[in-house]
């Protein structure tokens, strides 16, 4: 794993943004998974402004998102394909057919997450995955107890996950859905290369954990130390219990 320290929140994002350029102009169709909160919204504002002033070409490029709610879709404004539109889609016009989102309202939810790894493998796997990470080490939505070889599935999201979450439905816990669909672990460690970012003291203990502790399910993000090609990102927080 290449560990790289940045100073501050909005450097990680920046820094990720270079990194996912610098891919971008080697492969124009490259086949990017995507996540979303908190951690990347500077990582998606450095991107927009590299499309913008023609660093890069977004425009041929594939994208897989990791996640999406159980029971919410496009139309739901606290939907995670809602706000991969606001922070990025609309921004930088990449075309919808080359947009992948799992689809949280199909009535069908194992289809939709087998159709999904199908769509996956159908453009080649994925280049490069662009990871965060939550406060009890989920990937994803991967949260402890997730299996190495697990695929795209519905998955519980735990206590922490949605106490975290709630501060994106007005601080009311009782909104955050309870069940999400996720990439899993074996479809992200399938990527060639991976990308994690994170920022903030309340991520340092877990980096710590999931960098140099054990490698098990407790922690699933500590499965990224089996996976040859990872490059961390921190700013100064989140990498303090590093030694
Ligand atoms: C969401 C996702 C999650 C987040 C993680 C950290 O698509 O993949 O694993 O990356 O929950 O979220 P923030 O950045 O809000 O702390």
């Amino acid at each position: 794993m290449k560990i790289i320290i940045v100073d501050n929140y909005l450097g990680v994002g920046a820094k990720g943004a270079e990194i996912v350029a610098g891919e971008i102009n080697k492969n124009k169709k490259l086949v990017l998974g995507l996540a979303t909160g908190e951690t990347m919204i500077p990582f998606y504002r450095s991107l927009i402004k590299m499309a913008k002033s023609k660093k890069i070409n977004i425009k041929g490029i594939k994208t897989f998102n990791l996640d999406e709610y159980a029971g919410f879709g496009k139309d739901n404004k606290d939907s995670y394909y809602h706000f991969m539109d606001k922070n990025f889609f609309s921004k930088v016009g990449i075309p919808a057919e080359n947009v992948n989102f799992l689809n949280g309202k199909n009535k069908n939810l194992n289809l939709e997450c087998k159709n999904y790894e199908k769509m996956i493998k159908k453009f080649g796997g994925i280049d490069l995955q662009v990871l965060g990470i939550g406060r009890d080490g989920h990937i994803g939505f991967n949260e402890p107890g997730s299996k190495f070889n697990s695929k795209t599935r519905m998955v519980l999201l735990s206590k922490l996950t949605r106490k975290d979450n709630s501060r994106f439905f007005g601080h009311k816990l009782e909104r955050v859905p309870k069940k999400s669909l996720t990439m899993g672990i074996s479809t992200i460690m399938s990527a060639r290369k991976i990308l994690l970012l994170a920022s903030g003291a309340n991520k340092a203990e877990i980096i710590h954990r999931a960098l140099h502790g054990e490698v098990n399910a407790k922690v699933p993000a500590s499965f990224l130390q089996r996976h040859k090609n990872v490059i961390v990102i921190l700013d100064k927080d989140a990498g303090s219990e590093l030694d």
